[in-house]
């Protein structure tokens, strides 16, 4: 009998599948650590590897692309806001008149779990963070069906810093395809989560794949181990 017939029949394919799976895992996180490895000391910041990691450090990312683009009239867009922090701190570090701030998400939390995080972790109540500032807004609800439309209002034409913090693989990919029409040469793409393998990293390696590697995704940097990246577009 041939293989996959007799895979079925025996339902031996249901085992395999079983034993198999954790490869995947473990074969995702070396090639994340080969892109570790490839990206050591390069990047405006780079603490790998930094016995004492903590999560504030992203900041140090975020502050060294600031350095630049403070004075500069940007769009900066972020998928996945929570209490909104970092939108907040872009747009109180960048003050310039003519940029624009939007944030995506559903502030009732992750759609699925994530990490040892629940479905649901991060719900704001459905509140957008208090933010007094005519140039921040947001967009409340699922990516899947907001994004598209959304995005048919937004402007593109100064350059565009898009924070990707959704953690999930799903939502992330989601996103990317949707902004790939919208992506040029000088825009910054960072990630939060990026040592999340078989997430956001996932996520841009199955995208980079799909899109041919249309775009060089120039490393500029990154902190905690890898944890948040930034790639600016050439
Ligand atoms: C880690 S939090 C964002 C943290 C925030 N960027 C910060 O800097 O503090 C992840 C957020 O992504 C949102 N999110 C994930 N997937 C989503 C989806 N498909 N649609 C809407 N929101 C989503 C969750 O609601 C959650 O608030």
């Amino acid at each position: 009998m041939p293989l996959h017939p007799f895979l079925i029949k025996t339902n031996l394919y249901k085992f395999i599948a079983r034993v198999s799976r954790p490869f995947h895992h473990v074969y995702k996180y070396m090639t994340y650590l080969d892109f570790a490895s490839k990206n050591k000391g390069k990047g405006l910041v780079n603490d790998y590897y930094y016995g004492a990691a903590k999560y504030e450090n992203r900041y140090q990312l975020h502050d060294k692309l600031l350095t630049d683009l403070k004075d500069e009239a940007i769009y900066y867009y972020e998928f996945g806001v929570a209490n909104g922090d970092m939108i907040r701190h872009w747009s109180s570090v960048n003050q310039v008149e003519t940029s624009q701030f939007v944030g995506f998400d559903s502030f009732e939390g992750l759609p699925e779990s994530w990490e040892g995080k629940g479905k649901g972790h991060f719900d704001q109540a459905g509140n957008f963070p208090d933010i007094k500032d005519a140039r921040v807004r947001f967009v409340k609800g699922w990516f899947q069906q907001s994004v598209y439309n959304e995005l048919l209002n937004c402007q593109f034409d100064k350059r565009c810093v898009y924070h990707l913090d959704a953690d999930l693989f799903s939502s992330t990919l989601y996103v990317l395809f949707h902004l790939h029409p919208k992506l040029k040469t000088g825009d910054i793409l960072i990630f939060d989560e990026f040592s999340s393998h078989d997430h956001e990293f996932e996520a841009l390696e199955v995208f980079k794949k799909c899109i041919n590697e249309q775009w060089n995704f120039k490393f500029v940097g990154a902190v905690n181990n890898y944890r948040q990246v930034a790639f600016s577009l050439e």
